[in-house]
């Protein structure tokens, strides 16, 4: 039995991480926290499993009956409950991105090892199914040497909470690329094999909305958040780039807001034997260079969300750090990292 405490009672936990946790056997959710304990206490209506509600997550981690926490709050808050979490003596399970720069992310995975404490960060397409058996296929030669990937995260209309943490760049480290772009980028550099970084280049634009008044939307996500008259936005709303790695090279487009009316959210993988394309949080097709056939395999998605849940609660019982553990995220967090430079910089950098 794991005993754990959920802190940020918001959309990643009301939609993620309660659906999954619920799920799994010899689980105890001794807290969920929030700032705001209306938020809390929504959630323990729908999970009883919830035992208490607190505003203050120190009281959680004062409780030495608490294995692990949850981080699910705002990205700003990342780093401080992580390392109160851990100089406390939990394991942590933290989303993503790890925070908002990649030395703070150093820090945290530095504490988290000295401390002999597990740190997972929610990368969670490295649990998709359609990400797994991509992984798989590669290993096993499939797409002969794959030699470029391109990704587009592109949207009509999505920028979250315009005006508030999502769109200030103290509070969230970036728009558009940190937000999305950190699952595309990093679930592509796991299906590689851990690709290790060369060099780039990335430019970063922020247009829709630089009158955050005359910024027309249909809907916004997140809005709760927003604030739009007295706010900052100050963060990507579209970027581009391209990356060399050991492996294969990159080219990316990502929007949160853009002047074409369409969502094209897919990662297309070119090898010289065959290519497929994910369509992002769904299947993918495969191209036999050979055949000149189309493959479109059959397959069920389980929830990645309680996949990750479980293994990291398996790995704070084996203490084996496992794909989603701070250390092999940081990779991911430096490229996000390098690209925001090169783009400021207005140059290609070595990594
Ligand atoms: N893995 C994914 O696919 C995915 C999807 C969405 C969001 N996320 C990540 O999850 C995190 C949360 O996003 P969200 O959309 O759920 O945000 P949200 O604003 O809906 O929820 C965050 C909650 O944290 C609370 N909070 C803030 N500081 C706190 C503190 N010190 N103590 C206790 N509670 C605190 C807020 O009151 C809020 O209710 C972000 O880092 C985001 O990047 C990940």
């Amino acid at each position: 039995m794991k005993t754990l405490a959920i802190i940020g009672c918001g959309r990643i936990a009301k939609n993620a991480h309660f659906p999954a946790l619920s799920k799994i056997e010899d689980v105890r959710i001794k807290y969920a926290c929030d700032l705001i304990p209306e938020k809390a206490e929504a959630l323990k209506k729908d999970y009883p499993i919830i035992e208490n509600i607190i505003t203050d997550y120190k009281v959680a981690l004062a409780d030495p009956e608490v294995d692990a926490v949850y981080v699910l709050t705002p990205n700003y808050a990342h780093y401080t409950v992580t390392m109160d979490a851990i100089k406390a003596g939990k394991h942590v399970f933290c989303e993503k991105p790890i925070t908002v720069n990649y030395a703070l992310s150093c820090e945290m995975a530095e504490a988290a090892n000295n401390a002999g404490k597990i740190l997972n960060i929610g990368v969670c397409n490295r649990y998709h199914k359609s990400v797994e058996m991509l992984e798989e296929m590669n290993r096993e030669g499939k797409f002969g040497t794959l030699y470029h990937i391109y990704c587009s995260f592109r949207s009509f209309r999505s920028i979250p909470g315009l005006g508030g943490a999502f769109t200030t760049k103290s509070q969230s480290g970036g728009g558009v690329l940190i937000d999305w772009g950190i699952h595309f980028l990093d679930l592509i550099l796991y299906i590689l094999g851990n690709a290790k970084l060369k060099n780039l280049t990335c430019n970063a634009y922020s247009e829709m909305a630089k009158d955050m008044k005359e910024y027309k939307y249909t809907g916004m996500w997140a809005e709760d958040t927003a604030d739009i008259e007295n706010g900052t936005n100050d963060v990507d709303d579209f970027i581009t780039g391209f990356i060399r790695t050991d492996k294969a090279s990159i080219s990316f487009n990502g929007a949160w807001a853009q002047n074409i009316a369409k969502n094209e959210m897919f990662i297309d993988f070119c090898g010289d034997k065959g290519g497929a394309r994910l369509t992002y949080g769904g299947k993918f097709e495969f191209y036999d260079g050979s055949t000149l056939k189309t493959e479109a395999p059959e397959y069920d998605i389980p929830d990645m969300y309680e996949r990750e849940d479980r293994d990291f609660l398996s790995s704070i019982e084996s203490g084996v750090k496992n794909r989603n553990h701070i250390d092999n995220i940081l990779e991911s967090a430096k490229l996000l990292d390098r690209l925001y430079a090169s783009a400021e910089a207005e140059k290609e950098l070595e990594v």
